[in-house]
């Protein structure tokens, strides 16, 4: 069956478009107002984009209320932002984060998460995120104006000591940070842990082994 995307309705598209993209990792973004309120809010239309420079972007949808969404607005204000990724254990917290309350309302103290000090950026990162990105606006990209995909330079990665296998190299002991994946129909989730294994082969090593 064909989809016309010209004849369905937004919603629609939206519930084809994340009913089938997935499983999509899962944010906790903290920014600051431009008086300082801390707000955070989950996103799961995020990934890296690029390691040279390390840019993350990160796609805010239009407030229900055809305004810009808090994160976009404060990091318009403040062009930072922290990049908290969330394991399996903050889930519920995650979720409480996700309620549209009103600016300037900290989301962080009602799902009851701590925030402590970034390195390099004043918005707090989340104290029990086992890695949190902090990022300056690099660039933005809009397609109305309720809406604004994010581009931000990494400045400082925070890492949980125990998660880090090799620092001179940034290797991260990755099935132990328990992340979880976003799923379907705004409420769906899934786990990372049924895992398989598929190693990359060359082009040499695809004919030594006489397979063409
Ligand atoms: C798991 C999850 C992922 C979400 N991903 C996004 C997203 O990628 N983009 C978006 O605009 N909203 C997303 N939302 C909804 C926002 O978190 C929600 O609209 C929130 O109230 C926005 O808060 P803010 O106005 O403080 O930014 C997501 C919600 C959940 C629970």
């Amino acid at each position: 069956m064909q989809f016309d995307f010209q004849a369905m309705k937004p919603m629609d598209r939206y519930e084809l478009l994340l009913g089938t993209v997935l499983p999509r990792p899962i944010t906790i973004v903290t920014t600051l107002s431009a008086d300082g309120a801390l707000n955070a809010a989950p996103y799961s239309l995020f990934n890296v984009v690029s390691h040279d420079p390390p840019v993350i972007m990160i796609a805010v949808l239009p407030h229900p209320e055809r305004r810009l969404k808090d994160t976009a607005a404060n990091v318009f204000a403040t062009r930072e932002f922290v990049v908290n990724l969330v394991p399996r254990s903050l889930a519920e917290a995650m979720n409480i984060t996700n309620v549209d309350a009103p600016p300037g309302t900290n989301e962080l103290a009602l799902a009851k998460l701590e925030s402590t000090r970034s390195t390099s950026v004043r918005p707090p990162r989340i104290a029990k995120s086992p890695v949190a990105f902090e990022c300056r606006l690099l660039t933005s990209l809009s397609f109305n104006s309720d809406q604004a995909v994010l581009f931000g330079e990494v400045v400082t990665a925070f890492v949980s000591d125990d998660l880090v296998l090799d620092a001179a190299h940034g290797v991260i002991d990755a099935p132990k940070l328990n992340l979880f994946g976003a799923m379907h129909a705004a409420r769906w989730y899934c786990s990372t842990t049924d895992r398989f294994e598929m190693v990359r082969f060359t082009w040499a090593q695809w004919t030594n082994e006489g397979k063409v």
